[in-house]
């Protein structure tokens, strides 16, 4: 299966639950369904199995508590292609302040980006296959443990092509 290169922003937005309520045009066209076939359906739909499920949970742990999250992700075209972004990820809010929904942009990622979270998100999906998302979270952990950075300063520097100071 080949892979597709993002152009421009991908959109798309979602309810509470994940659950897609709006996607822009260039999001539809490289996801390969048509539009209907992705309104309303889990944004899972278009998960590719090379992601962690412990990913997943980092970004899901942050927006759920009002954060904002940029996130490498390898995502499946309808046809089996696939294609990398790197993701950020916002709650919306009422008046009142509670979350209504989610808010995610994907632009075209760095390609040192890819090759470098590539390479963890291997690691972390075979710990999963043997002892699960907890498995997983570990090897993510660990990971950024010995870095002594966190996983946003590291995609965040790796997406501008900046070394992490003095690691
Ligand atoms: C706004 C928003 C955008 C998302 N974008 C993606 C995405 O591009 N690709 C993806 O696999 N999951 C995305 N997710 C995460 C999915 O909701 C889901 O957690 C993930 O695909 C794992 O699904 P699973 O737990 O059913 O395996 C997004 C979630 C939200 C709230």
């Amino acid at each position: 299966m080949s892979e597709k290169m993002v152009k421009g922003f991908l959109v798309s937005k979602t309810d509470t639950k994940g659950k897609i309520t709006y996607c822009n045009d260039a999001f539809v066209e490289i996801s390969g369904f048509c539009e209907n076939e992705l309104i309303g359906k889990p944004h899972s739909i278009v998960r590719h199995p090379d992601m962690p499920r412990a990913v997943f949970a980092y970004l899901w742990e942050h927006i759920t508590k009002g954060r904002e999250v940029n996130v490498y992700v390898k995502n499946l075209a309808k046809n089996g292609d696939f294609y990398w972004v790197f993701v950020n990820v916002t709650p919306s809010f009422d008046a009142r302040g509670q979350i209504i929904g989610y808010y995610s942009v994907r632009r075209e990622p760095s390609r040192e980006g890819v090759q470098k979270i590539g390479e963890l998100y291997a690691k972390m999906c075979q710990a999963e296959s043997s002892g699960g998302i907890k498995a997983g979270a570990q090897v993510f952990g660990e990971f950024f443990e010995n870095l002594g950075a966190c996983y946003e300063d590291f995609v965040m520097h790796l997406q501008v092509g900046e070394k992490l100071a003095d690691k």
